[in-house]
């Protein structure tokens, strides 16, 4: 056989980083701090990563306006907004953690909005007792990713953009690389590490209505999930409650929760503000399983908007603090859709905006189950439980990000240098390019919109067994159909029919996982919520489900939540709080 280092263009590093949002960016400085020779590897340009579409804050409990907050609150905040399944140990770095995480990409030239006394300014989020998101209006994410990169760059990171990873690549039980190509010219690309740290971020094109955008195909689910890790939490679909639903080319584009924590009200075509019925403590501000079901169901029992979602208003706020405080939102809705929001409301809708389940990490380093495989970020599970809380992912994607980069640094330190398997190489080349020539090719467009329809209106806000029964087996006839999908036109310069051949077997894999999980957990929680089994069940309570390729098989079981002993007292405080 040909030896890979003359066939296939090679590279060589300590540490491959997988995805360049904010957890990858992140992770990637501080493997390069810790002295890793680091890769860090996108399939877009750098700076495009969902990480933009958490527009309305990062959550620190830094307490420059409500100095009562503190960890503790936040912790606390945090497992009751995810129903109490969360990984407690990472709820607990997550919410310690946070305020130096943001104070150090302020040193890092991160400009915020800033109080009068000129402190990091901080607003109001659903869930979140105190006003706790430190922001720049409604550009916090890019905010964040702007400063990481420029971090990064400067400090010596190799970035390789618009190169997919299809495979990793193992040396027995350990990681050794990644297979991949580049997306421009179709060529292929081996890169070899003793440490793989996965930041890939979301599944939501799994969906039809999402605010994700082209990346977002489950891809380090799949990759860790076909080398051998758990995920879990997959259950858990965060539907954010406001997206765009007019016009159609943009339905599902993220409205941000900051229009809400700056005043703004729902109200249905009857002009009621319906979260007094759903949520009367929290109203707005409730968690967002409750508004995005509560939107649900006021569209489905007729009081919905003319294009199918309800009234958003923020125009009391004025113009001057609307222009000022929602710059992107002015300009979103008076570009795309022609509303002035200074004088008119928006319409808004539910929209697949974050999946709560991932790899399975430990919560100190990042580590999952498989030797050198680390993950931080949005393609983890357990921090956030059954339901995530607004502006916990940007914190969650520093805090964890610095955590995987010096577990993944730490652990290629003292590791022998990984031996590539030729046929493995061979292999993942191989499959890439048996998707030319197919006769009678499935077309890779049309599975892909089946599975959007079928997860949306199948596995979506509300779910029930007859539903998920059949959506499983048409996730196995999908299944079938995805191995005879081929790209009948074009070769593999620029080709996103290709592309999208590849992407379709991740996101089979994610849609399967998520539907297993639905209809595994029998009960109601958070973000999971069963028409035939509505309330919570105690032994599912204590539980998170693992998924896990058990032989080729997917294989779906409980497992008892994380638990801090000493942090037992904090989390009955609060459950007797919301009792009252
Ligand atoms: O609504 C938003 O700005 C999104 C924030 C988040 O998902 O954390």
């Amino acid at each position: 056989m040909t030896d890979t280092s003359s066939k296939y263009e090679m590279h060589e590093h300590d540490v491959i980083v997988i995805g360049a949002g904010g957890a990858g960016l992140r992770a990637a400085i501080e493997c390069s701090a810790q002295g890793a020779k680091t890769a860090l590897i996108c399939k877009s340009l750098l700076g495009k990563a969902h990480t933009v579409m958490a527009e309305g804050g990062i959550a620190a409990a830094l307490a420059h306006l409500d100095e009562q907050d503190n960890w503790q609150t936040h912790f606390q905040d945090t497992l009751f907004g995810g129903k109490y399944l969360n990984n407690w140990r990472m709820a607990q770095l997550h919410a310690q953690e946070a305020p130096e995480r943001v104070r150090e990409l302020e040193r890092w030239g991160a400009v915020f909005d800033r109080t009068p006394e000129g402190k990091i300014m901080q607003r109001a989020f659903g869930g979140h007792t105190w006003r706790r998101l430190a922001h720049v209006g409604d550009r916090t994410g890019l905010e964040l990713i702007r400063t990481l990169q420029d971090k990064g760059v400067h400090q010596g990171i190799d970035v390789f953009m618009e190169c997919t990873i299809t495979r990793l690549l193992k040396d027995g039980p350990r990681v050794c690389g990644a297979f991949g190509y580049w997306r421009q010219t179709g060529r292929f690309v081996v890169f070899q590490a003793k440490a793989v740290v996965l930041a890939t971020g979301g599944i939501g094109k799994c969906f039809k209505i999402t605010s994700n955008s082209w990346e977002s195909t489950g891809d380090g689910h799949a990759l860790a999930y076909q080398a051998g890790a758990q995920l879990v939490d997959m259950e858990f679909m965060q539907f954010h409650p406001t997206g765009m639903v007019w016009p159609p080319g943009v339905m599902g584009l993220l409205v941000t929760e900051a229009v809400r924590g700056e005043g703004g009200i729902l109200r249905n075509n009857q002009g009621q503000r319906f979260m007094e019925k759903y949520d009367p403590k929290r109203m707005e501000l409730s968690t967002r399983d409750v508004v995005a079901r509560a939107i649900y169901t006021e569209v489905k029992e007729g009081r919905g908007s003319p294009h199918g979602g309800c009234f958003l208003d923020i125009s009391h706020r004025g113009a001057e603090t609307i222009k000022r405080k929602l710059p992107s939102m002015y300009h979103q809705f008076k570009e795309l859709a022609d509303v002035d929001i200074t004088k008119e409301p928006m319409e808004v809708g539910p929209t697949a905006h974050y999946t709560m389940g991932g790899i399975k990490v430990d919560a100190d380093t990042g580590a999952s189950g498989v030797p050198g495989l680390y993950a931080a970020g949005e393609c983890t599970g357990g921090v956030n439980g059954a339901n995530r809380l607004g502006g916990n992912s940007l914190s969650d994607l520093i805090v964890f990000g610095q955590r995987a980069g010096a577990g993944a640094a730490a652990y290629a330190s003292q590791a022998a240098a990984p031996r590539l398997d030729q046929e493995q190489v061979e292999a993942a080349a191989r499959e890439m390019t048996s998707y030319f020539g197919r006769p009678n090719a499935e077309d890779p467009y049309r599975l892909h919109l089946d599975l959007q329809n079928t997860m949306q209106n199948l596995v979506g806000i509300f779910r029930e067994e007859k539903d998920l029964t059949t959506a499983l087996a048409r996730l196995e006839e999908f299944k079938q159909r995805a191995a005879k999908v081929g790209v009948v036109e074009g070769q593999r310069i620029y080709n996103p029919g290709w592309h999208l051949c590849r992407d379709l077997s991740n996101m089979l894999i994610c849609a399967e996982a998520i539907t297993r999980a639905a209809r595994w957990r029998k009960e109601s929680r958070g973000a999971h919520s069963r028409l035939d089994f509505p309330q919570y069940d105690d032994y599912f309570g204590e539980h998170n489900l693992v998924v896990q390729n058990d032989g080729g098989v997917m294989k779906v079981e409980p497992c008892p939540v994380v638990k801090v002993p000493e942090l037992i007292p904090l989390v009955e405080q609060r459950k007797a709080r919301e009792k009252k």
